[in-house]
């Protein structure tokens, strides 16, 4: 007869249980930050790649593996790796394609954060540029062999359109990576590997996840180009943790579905600013407005996404009267979610740009920019109207 085993040996070891044969109907969840081996055969074969299996979390999980399996997919890419955040998809890199003396073209009109990493490499000798990605023949004029052409599909906060071909046949030319931030557009709209680019980058703690519920980034790209930023990443850490990643998959099964809903409000909520007397400039691609508008109509697919930005006079106080007269449409300083939401980029994403190149850009305290949800259409259109009169 065995030895009856104690308290304690119980309390840790009595509720494994037995994996089922057949599959869950949802993706399984592996919180494990580590994993056992039965030998040491095991561990060799794990480790050259004869067997799948996990070692550590740092360096992979299957719920980031599976996450990644998603993003090559969406893109059609080679080879993604998944990341704790967008910015720490640029991060990795960054730090794997860049070295001292190296150069980033960037549009100027890019996420103020991102602006802000490209300022702490300047301390490792890389110089960032910034371009109107719009003008190719600037573009052009700074591209050198090996520089990164750093671009986003659609522009924070002001929704300018990359010509992704023809910026993809200038890189090419020149002998540059173009890596474009698909944040905005997300494979809905836009993929740009399709379209010439070398990298994708994306923030998935927004429309690709979808609820405000991840702080969730990724990379692909052909394989040659992501291994070295996987690698960078598994070193430094720079990747999700498991509940990250199985929430975002979660949320990205219903992109489709969100996103043509909501890009179909964005134009009605669009055209409707753009005739209200209290709204100066509609920024929206889908307007014939739009300085980008025939761009927008080569580059994005399925309408012209869910993002917009307006103008209210350039006053503190009247914008402050608008935003406390709104029912449901709240100030939330991130985009993506179910609920539409207004962010003020001059006091939040773009805070910490000077304030001659605020101006620059033109995001003057009127420019708010309105994320677009699922709620039903027509209770946008009179919140905004009646709001619209506070101000
Ligand atoms: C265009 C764009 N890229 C990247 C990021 C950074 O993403 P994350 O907040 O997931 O690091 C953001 C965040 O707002 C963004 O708007």
């Amino acid at each position: 007869m065995e030895e009856p085993l104690g308290l304690s040996t119980l309390a840790v070891h009595a509720a494994w249980a037995q994996t089922p044969a057949n599959p869950p109907a949802t993706m399984p969840f592996y919180p494990s930050a580590a994993w056992a081996f039965r030998d040491l055969d095991e561990v060799d074969a794990v480790y050259e790649g004869r067997v799948k299996g996990a070692v550590y979390a740092r360096n992979g999980t299957p719920n980031r593996w599976a996450l990644e399996r998603l993003l090559a997919g969406l893109h059609g890419g080679e080879a993604a790796l998944a990341t704790a955040s967008g910015m720490a998809a640029l991060a990795a890199l960054f730090l794997a394609h860049l070295r001292p003396g190296g150069r980033v073209v960037a549009s100027r009109d890019l996420y103020g954060t991102t602006w802000g990493l490209l300022g702490d490499l300047a301390r490792f000798g890389v110089e960032a540029v910034g371009v109107d990605a719009t003008d190719l023949e600037a573009v052009a004029a700074h591209l050198r062999p090996g520089s990164l052409l750093l671009v986003e599909t659609l522009s924070n906060p002001r929704l300018r359109v990359a010509d992704l071909p023809a910026l993809a046949a200038l890189a090419r030319e020149r002998g540059a990576l173009l890596v474009v931030d698909n944040t905005f557009a997300t494979p809905y709209h836009a993929r740009p590997l399709a379209q010439g680019a070398d990298l994708v980058v994306e923030s998935l703690t927004k429309f690709l996840s979808g609820h405000h519920l991840v702080l969730l980034g990724g990379l692909v790209g052909r394989k040659d180009l992501v291994e070295g930023p996987l690698g960078v990443a598994v070193r430094a850490g720079l990747v999700p943790d498991p509940w990250a990643c199985w929430l975002g998959a979660e949320g990205a099964k219903t992109l489709a579905v969100r996103l043509e809903r909501a890009s179909a409000t964005a134009l009605r909520l669009a055209r409707f600013l753009e005739t209200h007397p209290k709204v100066g400039a509609v920024h929206y691609p889908g307007l014939p407005s739009h300085p980008d508008h025939a761009t927008a109509r080569r580059v994005l697919a399925r309408g012209f996404g869910a993002m917009l930005a307006f103008e209210l006079p350039p006053e503190r106080e009247a914008v402050n009267r608008f935003l406390r007269a709104l029912r449901h449409i709240r100030l939330v300083l991130s985009l993506g979610g179910t609920e539409t939401t207004l962010s003020h980029p001059a006091t939040s994403s773009h805070r910490s740009l000077p304030p001659s190149e605020r101006e620059a850009l033109g995001l003057h305290p009127g420019f708010l920019r309105l994320s677009v949800g699922l709620e039903d259409p027509e209770d946008l259109l009179e919140e905004l109207e009646e709001a619209l009169k506070a101000v």
